[in-house]
This record gives C-alpha cells, sequence and structure tokens, in this order.
C-alpha cells in the first residue's frame, strides 16, 4: 500500500480486518518492521484518540515519531501563484518537501471549513500534502473522510457480532456545534464494503453527498429505521445541501436506552452526553465505544505495517 488517503487504498477489507485482530493478539510482533522509520504526524485540528492510537501504534512497530500540531508552524499558504503578502509565511510547496525529509510517513489531519463546500470537496489541504510531499500519506481525518476510523469500526463489528449479516443503523444526532460529514461518509463507505445489512436514518434535509450514499436505504422514521438492529452508530454531521448549517437540532433524534433496545452502541468519540446519546446508554454494556477507540490503534497499526512493508 503506497497511502491510506481512503478505504479504497486497502486491497481487501476483510482481510484487512483479519490481520488487525490477529495484530491486536501480538501487538509487538513487527517490533523491528519500523526500526529506525519516523512516522510524523501533522494536526491542523483537535485530536484525542486519532493522535494516542496513530502514535501507540507506530511504536508497536518500533518506529520514532514526531508530532507537530500546525499551529504551533508558520501558517501555511495553500493557493497556488499568490502574492504571499498577508498572514502565511510558508507554501505547503516548499513545507511538505521539508517535513518529507524528516519522515518515512506522513501523517495528516485536516478538518473542513463547512463554509466553502467546493474547497472541501476537494480535500484542499490533505490533496496538497499528496501531490507536493515524497513520501506516504495517511489520512487522520480530511475534510471529507476518515478511513482510520471506519477501518477499527470495521474491526469492532466484526469482534462483536453474533449474526453473519447483522443489521448496523447509521442514526443522525443534533448536536450544537456544525460537524464535518467525514466520519459518516468513511463510515457509509466502510459498510457498503463489508458484510452488513445496512441503512441510515436522518430527519428530512439532513442528506449527506449521494455520490457516497449511492443506493444505501435511507428511513426518515427512526423508529422504523432502528427496528431489529444489531449494531446503531450515532452520529451528528451538518447540513450537506445548507452547507455546514444546523438546521435541526431536534432532541427527539438523541439516542435513548428505548430506542436503541437491543443494539450495541456505536460512536467515534468525542460524544456530547445527553444531547447526542443519554447517559444510560453510554454506561450501559450495550455501548462498544471503548472498544472501537481501542481498535484505532490496530487499524492504524495494519496500516503504518502495509505501508512499511511496501518499502
Ligand atoms: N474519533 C476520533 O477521531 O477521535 P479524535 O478526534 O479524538 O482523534
Amino acid at each position: 500500500m503506497n497511502n491510506y488517503i481512503e478505504i479504497k487504498d486497502l486491497s481487501s477489507v476483510a482481510s484487512a480486518v483479519k490481520e488487525a485482530i490477529a495484530l491486536k493478539s501480538n501487538p509487538y510482533k513487527y517490533k523491528k518492521l519500523g526500526t529506525h522509520k519516523t512516522l510524523v504526524m501533522l494536526f491542523f485540528n483537535a485530536s484525542l484518540r486519532t493522535r494516542l492510537s496513530t502514535e501507540k501504534a507506530a511504536k508497536h512497530l518500533g518506529m520514532d515519531v514526531i508530532v507537530l500540531n500546525v499551529t504551533d508552524a508558520w501558517q501555511l499558504e495553500f493557493e497556488s501563484g499568490v502574492v504571499m503578502s498577508l498572514n502565511t509565511s510558508e507554501h505547503v510547496k516548499e513545507a511538505a518537501q521539508v517535513i518529507s525529509q524528516y519522515a518515512d510517513i506522513l501523517a495528516v489531519r485536516a478538518f473542513p471549513s463547512l463554509t466553502d463546500k467546493q474547497k472541501d470537496l476537494s480535500e484542499w489541504i490533505l490533496s496538497s500534502f499528496i501531490r507536493y510531499a515524497t513520501v506516504p500519506i495517511i489520512n487522520m481525518e480530511s475534510a471529507t473522510g476518515h478511513p482510520l476510523q471506519a477501518l477499527a469500526d470495521a474491526i469492532t463489528i466484526e469482534e462483536i457480532k453474533r449474526t453473519p449479516k447483522p443489521k448496523v443503523v447509521l442514526s443522525w444526532a443534533p448536536h450544537p456545534k456544525a460537524l464535518p460529514h467525514a466520519v459518516a461518509n468513511s463510515f457509509i463507505e466502510m459498510m457498503q464494503t463489508i458484510d452488513v445489512q445496512f441503512s441510515i436514518t436522518h430527519p428530512e434535509g439532513y442528506e449527506l453527498n449521494p455520490d457516497i450514499v449511492k443506493d444505501t436505504p435511507v428511513i426518515y422514521d427512526q423508529d422504523e429505521a432502528l427496528k431489529g438492529a444489531d449494531f446503531v452508530y450515532v452520529k451528528n454531521w451538518s447540513n450537506y445541501t445548507d452547507y455546514g448549517k444546523i438546521t435541526s437540532q431536534d432532541p427527539q433524534w438523541m439516542m435513548t436506552q428505548e430506542k436503541l433496545g437491543a443494539a450495541q452502541f456505536m460512536h467515534c468519540l468525542p460524544v456530547r452526553r445527553n444531547v447526542v446519546v443519554e447517559d444510560a446508554v453510554l454506561d450501559s454494556e450495550q455501548s462498544i465505544v471503548i472498544a472501537q477507540s481501542n481498535n484505532r490503534t490496530f487499524a492504524a497499526q495494519l496500516v503504518l505495517k502495509k505501508i512499511l512493508e511496501n518499502g
């Protein structure tokens, strides 16, 4: 594997999930693979899980790790041919090449603006690093996708499922802040890839990118959608059509114990208690959010291992 930008970069999701589960039982088996190799992680946005789990994964493989919060560095310019007489001090053309000298693998987190749809869809930050860096790139959540989270979610479902083809529902939830579409997008793409019965439920008007949803069933009646679910993945996203806006905060969409029924509760975290999901769900044995976050390590380790093996 050259890069991990999207789920499609995995030649086989089924094999990746299987291999990640095997890594979990013997995390230091490939300790020598990353010796004298460095992972540089660039964060344009905050992180708890991605930062720690990816560093842990790299260390399982014997890699050195450097983390840079980009706000601590010179402000980067991404436009070509621009007169840099305002706030930006360094162009990504130089920065990406410079960082590549210190890194064997470069991982980037860069959220969307949620104000300029076309710019976000172009993945202007991640694409610039793919274009100008000279080392493999890992997407640690971009404007439109979070493939490391989706791989961890697939691992978690594989480990916990009690039927060969479980029913999985992605359910929108209210949130006071406008949030990106990335987690939902990648989760949808992952569920379309693995062997599950998958549907999405959200209020009318909260349709996601049709190029991602494709023919996945969308059921506007949340109660109807949740009937018989084995896994319920709850996530807020801002309006995609009225781009980046909050057009509903309907508390009726918060996940409750009653709505969840016998299903397992999934969320990528961080999560706002009693806004997105009630305490009773998160504090119950049906919540598998901690297992999901643990699997972030092994999703990242699988990806790093594949890239290191590629030389
Ligand atoms: N789920 C996730 O990516 O968490 P962080 O934003 O804390 O990294």
